[in-house]
């Protein structure tokens, strides 16, 4: 690769041997995928999910805090694996709490913002068109490089820690202008009824597609759409088999103002038509009836909108005295629910709040604990495909429903 006078100091160590490890790694990943060159970022976002506490990963942070890594940009963080605030709720055992805890710990030593949210483009994190990102988290790629056109890869744990660490990556991938362009046409042709059809949308094409390199250009999506209702669509396009981390919606997204300019200068490899029957073959995969054990709202976290909307359909009502009732939400927006007064009502219902934590990466022992052999609702379908699976095999049963549906589960304990 070809390196500036400042990077071949970093990698010579002469900004420390944090620096140092850290151009070493980027080094590497660029020299692997053919990068010419490193860019400047403008923001990391590094995972602080339990699955990163693992010992390698708490030895690296340990090594990097020991030699005064400091983070040059802003650098967010994802959810932890349960609200530090809430831990009762999920029965957090001291040896989970340990764990996070050193990992979180280093994070914030070296700088990280304690955003603790997998939508930190709602918690102070807004890059601008055309900025270089390195995020870990895949729904937020997907957020940033549509629907802001910043410029980012999907990052792993270290390679975004050595992003915080030099203010740089390798220019690969989205990085380049080519390989943003469209490639495959997604005419929509039902109108959305509701914020699940995103999610179930999203996953659709993402499991059609199947490929990284792959960028849908929807046409026909409502004009009017909403972020969250856009959260949901990236969050599933990047679901399971679907890895997709960009899509252009014409007269949308800022790189598609025309079907044109969303393919530039590209045919089509093919086009896919997207159907009411489409979307119903998706919720059959996720169906279910009967008494019911758990209600699950936020994944991606909750926007306050929707907090708010729930607000509005729990006001003055009771869930089930047999069903939990869980919204997974950042700290910041639960700080605004506070101060508006839906927490009030909700918990008030009875529903449970988690600010900062991640509904399907929960310590694993607590996990199985909570739900072996149950049944959840939910009306994000992320959370449906990955709960019955982090925890190995728990016979968790999760059934995809609207959000109206959701709510009339809580309160009935039955879908
Ligand atoms: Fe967020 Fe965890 Fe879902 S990070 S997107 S709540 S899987």
């Amino acid at each position: 690769m070809r390196l500036t006078r400042e990077e071949k100091g970093m990698l010579a160590g002469k900004h420390g041997e944090a620096v140092q490890w850290a151009m070493d790694f980027l080094v590497k990943v660029g020299d692997y995928f053919g990068a010419a060159n490193m860019v400047d970022v403008k923001l990391v976002n590094i995972l602080e999910l339990m699955g990163s506490s693992e010992k390698s990963y708490l030895e690296l942070i340990d090594y990097l805090v020991s030699k005064k890594g400091k983070f040059r940009v802003i650098t967010t963080t994802d959810p932890a694996g349960f609200d530090f605030t809430n831990m009762e709720g999920m029965g957090i055992e001291p040896d989970s709490y340990e764990n996070q805890v050193k990992l979180s710990d280093g994070l914030l030593k070296m700088g990280a913002l304690p955003t603790r949210t997998c939508t930190m483009y709602w918690a102070g994190a807004m890059p601008r068109l055309g900025d270089h990102l390195a995020i870990s988290e895949s729904n937020a790629v997907v957020m940033f490089n549509s629907v802001v056109g910043a410029r980012t890869n999907y990052e792993s744990f270290p390679s975004s820690l050595a992003s915080a660490l030099t203010g740089k990556t390798p220019n690969f991938g989205f990085h380049l202008g080519e390989n943003r362009k469209g490639n495959i046409l997604i005419e929509l042709k039902t109108p959305m009824e509701h914020w699940t059809d995103w999610d179930v949308l999203g996953y659709y094409v993402g499991q059609k597609l199947r490929m990284y390199e792959m960028v849908p250009v929807f046409v026909n999506l409502p004009k009017m759409v909403t972020t969250y209702e856009l959260k949901r669509l990236g969050a599933t396009l990047a679901t399971g088999p679907g890895t997709i981390a960009m899509y252009h919606a014409v007269g949308i997204t800022p790189e598609a103002a025309t079907l044109e300019q969303a393919f530039g200068g590209n045919k089509p490899k093919a086009s896919l038509q997207v159907t009411r029957k489409e979307l119903n073959e998706v919720c059959e995969m996720f169906s279910g009836e009967g008494k019911i054990d758990y209600v699950h709202f936020g994944c991606p976290h909750l926007h306050l909108a929707e907090i708010q909307m729930l607000a509005e359909k729990f006001r003055g009502r009771k869930k089930h005295p047999e069903v939990r009732v869980w919204l997974f939400t950042a700290p910041a927006t639960k700080a605004m629910s506070d101060l508006a007064g839906y927490t009030r009502i909700l918990e008030d219902a009875g529903c449970e709040f988690f600010a900062g934590a991640c509904c399907i990466n929960i310590p694993v022992k607590e996990m199985r604990k909570l739900f072996a052999n149950k049944v959840q609702v939910a009306d994000h379908l992320k959370h449906c495909y990955y709960a019955p699976t982090f925890a190995g095999d728990i016979n968790l049963k999760t059934v995809l429903k609207p959000t109206e549906e959701c709510v009339q589960a809580a309160l009935t304990g039955r879908v």
